[in-house]
């Protein structure tokens, strides 16, 4: 359940320092404009270029992607089209689109900058900084980086992944469903490995009914067996319909979907994490916060292991074949060799192997963790040395997860 909270309460203070989602409740980062379209058209000078993400074939999906991360030289077929056009525009596209039968539609995703004019600037300065100071921090963060203005027509969906940064993600006209799962549903989404252009994507498509554990699509069924076959309470999805006025604190790593449910903009306020120790009253070092923390520090480690040991291997090409043929091993091997808890052998089937295709015919194996596809690495002379440094990595891991499970029953 996502608590729905006072955006200044003790309750959200502990959210935002244990790095748990919530919805703020009344918060200055949303309330003090409704920025309708209409609204920003108005306010917003009409020679800047916003940036526009166009779908294809009839879909309403926004996939992300940067074709300059490819390094790992993945074939790839964007999933949008890129353009810029004025806010004016834009506009008047998704008013037509309505009433014609066009297939494209057309999501705005713009950074706020000062180039938007005088007039957008004054109504931005109205928000409460002091609030965006006050989160920043209670939760021990770092930098404020950025905030990105979202503008969507109902139906539009970005789907599941995850950002490195903290997010106060404001509403402030229509109602947005956002769908979060935690940081430990990796092995349940399977995302496209760093190197790729949609790194940080899942490649499971959620199905259409939020919490619905059977996916919608045959083919994924057969390839993502994960995301079924959960039965641990601790990464099931959470949804939350967000209405003007409510802000979401989307932690760092935290998987999310936002879905329009109606038109409507949000606008992102982005933070590194950073490493600032989060102001603690209560003092109390063993609490949620701690468990989170090293869950978190999970996934870091996980995206350190992909870039070392894709530098190991020379990168590009090389980097992708290593990762193929380490996803695709199936040599069990006996925990003692790890020198570690007899964890994570089970993930064996968790990960996308060798050989199997998404749905756009593309193949991408989910890296590294797969205890027995280190050892079927290992033996192989193509790569002296790297596998080892590959357990010794899936070791670190399994302890970390170890630990973080432990503790997650101590508090149960
Ligand atoms: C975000 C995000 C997408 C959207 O703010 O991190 O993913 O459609 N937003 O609002
Ligand atoms: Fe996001």
């Amino acid at each position: 359940m996502i608590p729905r909270l006072e955006w200044d309460s003790d309750d959200a203070a502990h959210c935002l320092r244990s790095g748990l989602p919530c919805v703020l409740l009344n918060c200055p980062l949303s309330t003090t404009e409704r920025w309708t379209f209409e609204h920003l058209s108005s306010v917003i000078v009409q020679d800047f270029r916003c940036d526009v993400y166009c779908s294809r074939n009839n879909q309403r999906r926004f996939r992300y992607w940067d074709e300059s991360k490819n390094i790992n030289g993945y074939n790839f077929t964007p999933p949008t089209t890129k353009t810029t056009m004025t806010f004016q525009e834009w506009l008047s596209y998704h008013q037509t689109s309505h009433s014609s039968d066009s297939t494209e539609m057309r999501y705005l995703q713009q950074g706020v900058v000062a180039e938007m004019g005088p007039q957008m600037l004054d109504e931005y300065k109205r928000f409460s900084l002091e609030a965006a100071r006050r989160f920043q921090n209670i939760g021990g963060w770092d930098s404020f980086t950025s905030n990105l203005l979202l503008c969507g027509a109902e139906g539009a969906i970005t789907p599941v992944h995850f950002d490195e940064q903290e997010n106060i993600f404001a509403q402030l006209s229509g109602v947005k469903r956002v769908r979060l799962f935690p940081p430990e549903a990796w092995g349940r989404l399977y995302p496209y490995p760093l190197g790729h252009p949609s790194d940080r994507q899942a490649q499971v498509t959620l199905p259409v009914v939020p919490g619905s554990t059977r996916l919608d699509d045959e083919a994924q069924r057969e390839m993502f067996p994960a995301f079924e076959s959960n039965d641990d309470p601790a990464i099931m999805e959470m949804h939350v319909d967000l209405v003007p006025g409510e802000c979401l604190y989307v932690p760092q790593y935290w998987w999310h979907q936002m879905e329009a449910v109606t038109d409507n903009t949000s606008l992102a306020w982005w933070y590194l994490h950073g490493q600032k120790k989060p102001a603690n009253p209560s003092g109390d070092k063993d609490d949620l916060s701690s468990i989170d923390k090293r869950s978190v520090s999970l996934i870091a480690i996980r995206r350190n292991m992909e870039r070392l040991i894709g530098d190991m291997v020379g990168g590009g090409q090389e980097a992708h074949r290593f990762f193929l043929a380490l996803a695709g091993g199936s040599v069990p091997i006996p925990p003692e060799e790890l020198g570690g808890p007899n964890l994570g052998v089970t993930y064996l089937p968790r990960y996308h192997r060798f050989g199997e295709r998404n749905s756009e015919g593309e193949s991408f194996p989910v890296l590294a963790l797969d205890v027995a596809a280190a050892a079927s690495v290992r033996a192989s002379p193509q790569w002296p040395g790297v596998a080892e440094q590959a357990i010794k990595f899936v070791s670190m891991v399994i302890e970390v997860r170890a630990c973080v499970s432990c503790r997650r029953r101590r508090h149960s």
